[in-house]
């Protein structure tokens, strides 16, 4: 594994399921470690230190360094109180891995205001405020002439990227992360932070509904929804000799990790002079017979993963 002695990495929402294995990779890969978890409940309710305290604890057990935060990473203060956490308990801060989330799935026409707010705060605030934050560190560590090797690791989803019915909230928060991650990737180039997402699958509190009833593998088989396989990615990427890499999502099922296609030119309906819409209708029609629409999350899911995906 890449050796990240020396680094200091903030994981949110390691308390538990995906972001607890990033913190335990990172750590086991020599980074000192903020291990930041509100220890909410899947809706978002409630607090709890248990959880990043449990995670801290593993890894000091393990001869690793490693810290909690309890902060709040959808308010733009504790967002910011979590940074300079790292920067006062380790001097600074090289890796963001913001990973914490929560589900309020419903179909769009019941979807109340409050399961639509809650989303997207602790997904896409909860992106942005310690990614603004952790920008601001590095332009001043930059601006004194340091070349920086800096790492933000954003957490998008199949449901974002693909489309899944019953998560326009959740899906709408995770496409934005990935559109977030361009964008930030361009920003952040001048000053050496790559920014790059994942799409990750594995079997948590998060997904056991959906994936609770694949039958469990068997002793010693290889199991692609293990936690532990969203991981090599991001020591990878946080890697010095990744520094070329940035602004691009993974898909990640097991072993199976898909350098997904951004949003790109496609079809072009092209009028020297402008369409009228009678012109365009028609033109529509005959290029499209059959219509067009999305194929759904578990398709195009099958399609990233590729062989080694055992859904559908
Ligand atoms: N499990 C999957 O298959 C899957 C698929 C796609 C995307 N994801 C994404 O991966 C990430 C991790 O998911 P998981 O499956 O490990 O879920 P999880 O529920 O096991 O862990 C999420 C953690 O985030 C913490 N958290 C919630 N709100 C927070 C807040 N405001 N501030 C700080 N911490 C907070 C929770 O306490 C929890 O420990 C999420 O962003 C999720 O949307 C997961």
């Amino acid at each position: 594994m890449p050796s990240l002695e020396g680094k200091v990495a903030i994981v949110t929402g390691a308390g538990r399921g995906i972001g607890r294995e990033h913190a335990l990779a990172l750590a086991r890969a020599g980074a000192q470690v903020v291990v930041n978890d509100l220890g909410a409940a899947l809706s978002g309710e409630g607090t709890d230190s248990t959880p990043a305290q449990s995670v801290v604890n593993e890894i000091v057990a393990a001869g690793g360094q490693a810290v909690a935060s309890y902060d709040d990473v959808s308010q733009f203060d504790a967002a910011k109180h979590m940074v300079d956490r790292a920067i006062e308990r380790y001097g600074r801060l090289d890796i963001l891995v913001n990973n914490a989330g929560i589900l309020r799935d419903r179909m769009l026409v019941n979807m109340t205001e409050d399961e639509w707010d809650a989303v997207i705060a602790v997904h896409l605030k909860g992106h942005f405020a310690p990614t603004r934050h952790a920008a601001a560190h590095w332009r001043e560590r930059a601006k004194d002439g340091e070349e920086l090797r800096a790492r933000v690791i954003n957490t998008s989803s199949p449901s974002g990227v693909f489309g899944n019915v019953g998560q326009a909230n959740y899906g709408a928060a995770k496409a934005a992360i990935a559109g977030f991650t361009t964008i930030v990737a361009q920003e952040l180039q001048r000053y050496g932070v790559t920014v790059n997402a994942i799409a990750p699958n594995a079997r948590t509190r998060m997904t056991e509904t959906t994936f609770g009833e694949l039958p469990a593998p068997e002793e010693g088989e290889f199991d692609p929804l293990d936690p532990k396989h969203m991981t090599p990615i991001v020591v990878a990427l946080c890697a010095d000799d990744a520094q070329g890499i940035t602004g691009q999502c993974f898909f990640v099922w097991g072993g199976s990790i898909n350098l997904l296609r951004p949003w790109e030119p496609g079809e072009l309906f092209a009028a020297d002079e402008g369409w009228s819409a009678d012109d365009l209708l028609a033109q529509l029609l005959e290029r499209l017979p059959d219509g067009a629409a999305p194929e759904g999350m578990l398709p195009l899911m099958q399609k990233a993963g590729g062989r080694s995906m055992r859904v559908g």
